[in-house]
């Protein structure tokens, strides 16, 4: 197996936390609109409270929580942005108002991501592309947990330079983003990024990444208009039945099967199986738990890497 990749923090770690760049602008506006407030974020759930919203929203994204200060903690925002004093109050409101439980969902999600992440799976892209383009006349990529569209971004990039350089118009190759969380797929189609997002791009892609952004003023750029054309963005909850059968030549899976259950990990990577054409390529995170039950027609292929073979 190989080994040699950048470690990508888990989740939820103290280093994550630092880096939740991605997040800036939207947590500023935020705290703009509700100002931090100690008692806001001492307001805790008790237990019947927890299983009740724990089973509600793990129940509709998947996404599990460790405890009651770990789900209260990621639903704080919401109660303080409705000026709710408790969980009780809030539990009312969900069960009266199912407009808030994708707002839920949008603060429970972890939206973590940077341009050109574990840089190593587009070498990867590239050397699959000259293998399997003459493959077929509608490749397909699909980015299944999309984020704010850093990912999708540094895959049209990549795509763009590599069938620049073999004279392949680059839109024989479709790539499609998607998320379960309404507010990151807006920003993601928007195309607009700021220049935090760019600093911590990997240095040896800085320039690379700059070709394709366009400086807007001081503090934003935007993805440029010939890339934003090359991708599409649509919701989609992983806990569903994948929406494709023998139609993607690679899906991009990387850094949410943790905060999955196996079962629903094994749910996944099978339904992924069904959604590659046979050679197709699923690549998840370098820090990504492999399933435990490796589907038969899967070949591990290094780095997070699985090859379906038929
Ligand atoms: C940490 S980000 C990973 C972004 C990107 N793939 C990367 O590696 O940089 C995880 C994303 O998974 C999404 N997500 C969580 N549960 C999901 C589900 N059930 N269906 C689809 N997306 C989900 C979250 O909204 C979040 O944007």
């Amino acid at each position: 197996m190989d080994t040699t990749h950048t470690k990508t923090p888990m989740p939820d770690s103290p280093l994550v936390k630092k880096n939740r760049t991605a997040d800036i602008p939207a947590a500023a506006e935020a705290a703009l609109r509700a100002p931090f407030n100690i008692t806001a974020d001492m307001r805790e759930m008790d237990e019947d409270q927890f299983l009740f919203l724990q089973k509600l929203l793990t129940g509709k994204t998947g996404i599990r929580f460790r405890d009651r200060a770990h789900l209260s903690r990621k639903l704080g925002s919401r109660l303080r942005i409705l000026k709710l004093e408790t969980y009780a109050a809030y539990i009312k409101l969900i069960k009266n108002n199912p407009a808030e439980i994708p707002l839920a969902i949008e603060a429970i999600t972890t939206n973590e991501t940077f341009f050109f992440r574990d840089f190593i799976h587009l070498v990867a892209l590239e050397k699959y592309l000259d293998k399997n383009i003459h493959t077929t006349n509608s490749f397909k990529i699909w980015s299944a947990a999309s984020s704010s569209g850093e990912e999708v971004y540094s895959i049209a990039m990549t795509v763009h330079a590599w069938s620049a350089a073999r004279r392949i118009s680059p839109h024989t190759i479709k790539i499609i983003g998607s998320d379960i969380d309404r507010a990151v797929l807006k920003r993601a189609t928007n195309g607009l990024y700021h220049h935090y997002q760019v600093e911590r791009t990997p240095k040896d892609y800085k320039a690379f990444l700059l070709r394709y952004l366009k400086k807007n003023d001081e503090d934003y750029f935007s993805v440029k208009a010939h890339i934003k054309k090359m991708v599409c963005f649509k919701r989609f909850n992983l806990t569903q039945t994948l929406p494709f059968n023998q139609t993607l030549d690679v899906i991009f899976c990387r850094n949410v099967f943790l905060y999955f259950n196996q079962n629903l990990r094994n749910q996944i990577f099978t339904g992924m199986h069904r959604a590659l054409r046979p050679g197709g390529l699923l690549i998840m995170g370098l820090c990504e738990p492999v399933p435990l039950d490796l589907p038969l027609g899967f070949k591990y292929m290094g780095n997070s890497m699985y090859m379906k073979t038929d």
